[in-house]
């Protein structure tokens, strides 16, 4: 995370006189964050116009085009914008790749372990999302999907090997980091009596697509979740990256604090790949390098849904 925070330094030092946008990072006039680790995230950018953007990507290269058309949609004309990548994130080739897709692209060179590109003139600016979905056929039937969202294009052999194992629910069903929305798709359908939660606000837009009766939440897992609201069954192909770094942590927290949002009776379901370990579970599916654990909902006293 170190090497994050250093790279959103960055980026928080280029913002420029006037209005300014900030993608991913906040220090301008207004923010656009797509991920909710902070209140007002959106699938959209704020209205603008503005007199420039820093755009703070990761490593998600399918998004990068569409958040450079909606941030270039949003500046006034002849607005640059100024992007910052980490190199481990693809930053040195970086304008390569948007070179054939603006009037002006500079090297703005290296700053520690993140690398500055001033884009100017974006030939295609961008008001909405509606052309930058996809379709991904699935055993559970065709899933939209947003750019950068998880697994968009094909269906991921952990995610299918946890909708195999699980028994189709009875009861209200919790998805915990539901991406495009396969998980719920394959065990409830189209959503009935399910809640989908996840930190991507392109993700969420994907899953009330295809899941259009479940309650899907934008948030960070749990949080999002009501005192004593409780589930039957919770399944998750949970996150492994903070940023850039492998890390367990988010699997850790959910693994000790679900209990408390699990009915009487409830089980909660993880895949990970195998190397994952997730301490308090009972392994009950391998294939594929991937694991599926579960564990029970704690014995009480009165039950209470
Ligand atoms: C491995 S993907 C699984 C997606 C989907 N459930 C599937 O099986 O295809 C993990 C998802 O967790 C989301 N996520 C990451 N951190 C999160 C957090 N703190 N709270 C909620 N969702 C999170 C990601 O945006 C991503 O969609």
């Amino acid at each position: 995370m170190a090497r994050r925070d250093a790279a959103a330094g960055v980026a928080r030092s280029l913002f420029g006189e006037g209005r300014w946008l900030g993608v991913g990072v906040d220090g301008g006039a207004a923010t656009w964050r797509r991920l909710a680790w902070a209140p007002g995230a959106s699938a959209l950018p704020p209205g603008g116009p503005f007199d420039g953007a820093v755009v703070f990507l990761d490593r998600g290269r399918d998004a990068w085009v569409p958040t450079l058309g909606l941030t270039a949609g949003v500046l006034a004309p002849g607005a640059e914008m100024a992007v910052v990548l980490e190199n481990a994130a693809g930053g040195r080739s970086f304008a390569d790749v948007v070179r054939p897709m603006a009037d002006e692209v500079r090297d703005g060179g290296g700053r520690g372990h993140a690398r500055i590109t001033w884009v100017r003139g974006w030939r295609e600016p961008l008001r909405s999302l509606d052309g930058a979905w996809t379709e991904t056929p699935t055993p559970a039937g065709p899933l939209a999907a947003l750019p950068g969202t998880f697994a968009m294009g094909r269906v991921d052999p952990g995610s299918l090997l946890l909708a195999e194992v699980v028994p189709r629910p009875a009861g209200r069903l919790l998805d915990l980091g539901v991406g495009p929305g396969f998980l719920t798709r394959a065990l409830r359908g189209l959503g009935e009596d399910a809640v989908g939660v996840d930190i991507d606000a392109w993700a969420v837009a994907s899953a009330a697509r295809n899941l259009p009766q479940a309650d899907i939440r934008l948030g960070d897992g749990l949080a999002t979740l009501r005192t004593g609201e409780r589930f039957d069954v919770v399944v998750s192909n949970p996150p492994l990256h903070v940023g850039l770094e492998r890390s367990p942590t988010i699997v850790k927290r959910w693994r000790e604090a679900l209990p408390e949002h699990l009915a009487t009776g409830g089980v909660a379901w993880f895949v990970t790949p195998s190397g994952v370990r997730v301490d308090g579970t009972e392994v009950v599916a391998r294939r594929d390098g991937y694991v599926v654990v579960r564990f029970f909902s704690p014995p009480r006293r009165s039950a209470t849904r």
